[in-house]
């Protein structure tokens, strides 16, 4: 009898651990990544068929800022094709130096742009552009590898230009990035066309739409329109299912 008492206790105990777990849990289910020998800018790291890129570095910090890159990708339609109502909370994920956040703070004078990257050197160019701009809507955060470090239920757009193709924990990030939206909120990609061979970037830095949308619906996410008008891009919008 005692010990099917001691058996029962730990039994029920286990199951209240496990659920506890549950809503922080990052972890990716077991094998959800495979590993093989990388390829010339890959890290051998495989995820739902896709090799994850290197990451960029901060030494690419001037390449993000360059003057041209208005004209080259026509950064301009994408901020339109954004829609952004003045309230809106938008978390800028792997914001880099910050050339989307300080364009976008602009935008949303009554709600603020949380910029998140795991280089601290970017987090400091953030916070230094802040200081230059005086715009104060803007919050720097340092994320990690497999979270972007956002409160629950706090973000309207989580917008990621460039950057989803290297993240090192793509399903952990996505996990945590879906549990931050707002219900109604919306996941902007922004990647390099995988299916275009003329665009200039390396593989493993680009995307197709069909790669995009299948590790999108693994966290729940569904493609509801993409904006085509970009010179080398897609701009994808994902919502919850
Ligand atoms: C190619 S840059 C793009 C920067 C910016 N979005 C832009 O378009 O100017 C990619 C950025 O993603 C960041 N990054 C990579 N993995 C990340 C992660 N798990 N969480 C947040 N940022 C990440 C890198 O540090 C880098 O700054």
């Amino acid at each position: 009898m005692k010990r099917l008492i001691r058996f029962l206790l730990l039994f029920s105990l286990s199951i209240a651990f496990t659920q506890a777990q549950q809503p922080g849990t990052t972890a990716a289910p077991k094998g959800v990544y495979q590993y093989q020998k990388p390829a010339y800018d890959g890290t051998g790291k495989v995820y739902m068929g896709r090799e994850i890129s290197q990451v960029m570095g901060h030494l690419g910090a001037a390449w993000l800022e360059r003057p041209e890159r208005e004209q080259e990708e026509r950064t301009d339609l994408l901020l339109d094709a954004l829609k952004l109502k003045p309230t809106d909370v938008v978390a800028d994920i792997g914001a880099g130096t910050g050339y989307f956040t300080f364009r976008i703070a602009s935008n949303v004078p009554n709600g603020k742009v949380l910029a998140v990257d795991i280089e601290p050197e970017m987090i400091s160019d953030l916070n230094r552009t802040k200081k230059k701009t005086g715009l104060s809507n803007v919050e720097a955060v340092l994320g990690t590898i497999t979270d972007p470090k956002l409160p629950a239920n706090s973000v309207d757009l989580a917008l990621l230009v460039d950057a989803y193709h290297e993240f090192s924990h793509p399903r952990e990030m996505m996990t945590q990035i879906v549990r931050a939206l707002k219900p109604g909120g919306r996941v902007v990609l922004v990647e390099y066309r995988a299916e275009d061979p003329n665009v200039p970037i390396k593989p493993h830095h680009k995307m197709s739409i069909a790669q995009a949308t299948k590790e999108m619906k693994a966290v729940g996410l569904s493609l509801k329109s993409v904006y085509r008008k970009l010179p080398q891009q897609h701009v994808m919008v994902f919502e919850r299912q």
